[in-house]
């Protein structure tokens, strides 16, 4: 397949800014923002609501069908937010953002058939391209011959940094050792399983934010596809 030129993806471990940054750039070039760890914690809550056991003999049945009667739709957050999400119509945008929702998601994410099926969800959304895709496995797996590719990394440290001063800004005050801890089983899990782990396309440009600030790699970003489309 020839190369798409107007699909970028974004992977990278959590907590690296890849939501942020995705979305400004979207906006810059005009492009669709598309969150696809939004689609796997969507997925994560309709597991859970329906008490399924994915350990369980004869849950890979039960699994088909739920996927099957999956209706989960996604709409740009307001300025600032993040992706808000719906399921069977009911908003659940902020149920899914939890950190019990982040691990479930991470452990359906590891099944084939959601990994499938919200693989061709991903594909449908970005046939037309203009897209940027945010995620684990965009540019290795979902948009393979895209033609900008970036890994966003940053130490588990400057993320969990990240984090704590996010939920602080929320209200809430957590540990800095609590939220390092839950960063590094993540990475672990994603990292680790053998369906589509995260890790950086060979093409895929690698930056690591861990010193640079969100408009430092959001212009970095934009000169690197200028170039590339020049
Ligand atoms: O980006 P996020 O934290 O919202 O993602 C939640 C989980 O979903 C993440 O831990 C792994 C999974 N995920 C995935 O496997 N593949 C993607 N493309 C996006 C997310």
């Amino acid at each position: 397949m020839a190369e798409q030129k107007n699909i970028i993806t974004i992977d990278g471990p959590s907590g690296a800014g890849k939501s942020t940054i995705s979305k400004l750039l979207a906006a810059r070039l005009h492009y669709t923002y598309l969150d696809t760890g939004a689609m796997y914690r969507v997925v994560g809550l309709q597991v859970e609501r329906a008490g399924l056991d994915l350990e369980a003999e004869g849950a890979r049945e039960d699994l088909v069908q739920l996927l099957a009667g999956l209706d989960m739709t996604l709409a740009p957050g307001e300025e600032g937010k993040e992706t808000r999400a719906f399921l069977n119509g009911e908003d659940v945008s902020d149920a899914i953002r939890t950190p019990e929702m982040a691990m479930v998601a991470s452990r359906v994410s590891a099944q084939a058939e959601v990994r499938k099926k919200l693989t061709e969800m991903q594909r449908t959304i970005g046939k037309n391209g203009e897209i940027v895709a945010e995620g684990r496995d965009m540019g290795t797996i979902v948009f393979p011959d895209a033609m900008h590719k970036f890994f966003l990394d940053a130490s588990p440290e400057e993320r969990a940094q990240r984090r704590q001063k996010q939920l602080a800004e929320n209200g809430q005050k957590v540990e800095f050792q609590e939220i390092l801890a839950q960063i590094q089983k993540r990475d672990r899990a994603d990292s680790g399983r053998s369906l589509a782990p995260l890790q950086p396309a060979e093409d895929a440009v690698i930056i690591d934010s861990s010193e640079m600030s969100i408009d430092e790699v959001v212009s970095f970003m934009l000169a690197a596809v200028n170039k590339k489309q020049q």
